[in-house]
């Protein structure tokens, strides 16, 4: 992995971008589709291509190493980016990617100029539209590469001239073996529970899980102490788990109060009953104590009131009426 020097006045480069793979051999997780990509890279036959998945798995790295392998030196003269925070209504789509698509430019043998459409979701469906015939008539020379998180919002025009390819939340492992490599990297001092913590935070997110590696570690730094769960929940300010596991325990037991108590003190820490929510799904789904039935039922009640919560009935009164229900299950199944 390449390492750009960080900067001497102190100020720290984001590791997000310090460790940024810049080659498709870097980029980790998504073994079907990254095969796919560095074949393309290899031979060079690059057709139209929409990368879509979750946030922070890889999709802008990916599209920016494969066009740096297939153009190499020729990179700045042949890739054209356009993300989200660029205009892209139907003019640029009629201005500037149709003269980069005239534009002549010495490439390698065999390659063509790419163009990057990062975040594509976002844009228009008229822009899209417009983009439907400048993609094939320039095709001789010019190849699209789209990134967007929801394939779905990609017209379907677009979807059938395109190969689509698909990124998915990046696993456990995945996610810490480039932790560790980072962690030595920068020398973090780590524990055991710290890692675990930042894990059960990213969700599969490279990207979340670097960024709050890094802001932990600026904190242990800070305070003297190693990177450990405790700090993690600091910076990434989610309701700890260790209180929701509290609370989905008492219910558990049919302790009602017990667990309005632990509720109430989550709720007066001043977190949105989303961020609740959510914390409960993850915690249930990972607590292994429970019989499988009951997690079920309790995945299923949890389920509901999030639904509800997402509609936006987002009040305390939903979460308590969740705790009533878990804990009267649990009464009924003892
Ligand atoms: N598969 C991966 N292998 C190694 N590092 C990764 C991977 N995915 C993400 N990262 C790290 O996370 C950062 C963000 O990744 P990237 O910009 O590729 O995400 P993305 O899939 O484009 O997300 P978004 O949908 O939010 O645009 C990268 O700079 C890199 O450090
Ligand atoms: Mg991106």
């Amino acid at each position: 992995m390449e390492v750009v020097e960080p900067k001497k006045s102190g100020y720290q480069v984001p590791w997000i971008e310090k460790y940024r793979p810049k080659k498709l051999e870097d980029v980790v997780g998504n073994e079907e589709t990254l095969v796919r990509l560095r074949a393309i890279g290899k031979d060079g036959n690059l057709p139209n291509l929409i990368l879509c998945g979750p946030p922070g798995t890889g999709k802008t790295t990916s599209v920016h190493a494969l066009a740096m392998e297939l153009l190499g030196d020729s990179y700045k003269e042949g890739v054209l980016e356009l993300n989200a925070s660029d205009a892209r209504g139907i003019d640029v789509v009629r201005n500037r990617i149709k003269s980069f698509a005239m534009n002549k430019v010495t490439l390698p043998p065999g390659r063509h100029k790419i163009i990057i459409l990062d975040e594509a979701d976002s844009m228009t469906t008229a822009a899209q539209q417009a983009l439907r015939r400048t993609m094939e008539i320039y095709s001789n020379t010019t190849r699209f590469c789209l990134a967007c998180n929801i394939s779905t919002k990609i017209i379907e025009a677009i979807q059938s001239r395109a190969a689509i390819l698909r990124y998915s939340r990046l696993s456990h492992e995945q996610i810490l073996a480039n932790l560790l490599k980072v962690s030595e990297a920068e020398e973090v001092p780590y524990t055991e529970d710290g890692m675990e913590a930042i894990l059960f935070t990213a969700e599969g997110d490279m990207r979340h899980a670097l960024n709050n590696l890094q802001a932990a570690n600026s904190l242990a730094k800070g305070s003297g102490e190693m990177v450990n769960q405790k700090l993690v929940f600091q910076v990434c300010d989610q309701p700890h788990p260790t209180i929701v596991r509290g609370i989905i325990d008492a219910c558990g037991k049919g302790n009602l109060h017990e667990a309005i108590d632990k509720l109430n003190e989550l709720w007066a820490s001043g977190y949105a009953a989303s961020d609740i929510i959510g914390t409960f799904f993850k915690v249930t789904k990972s607590h292994n104590s429970l019989p499988e039935g009951d997690k079920l039922e309790f995945l299923r009640e949890i389920g509901f009131t999030h639904m509800k919560i997402a509609n936006g009935i987002n009040s305390k009164l939903q979460l308590l009426g969740l705790l009533a229900r878990l804990s009267r299950m649990s009464e009924v199944t003892q």
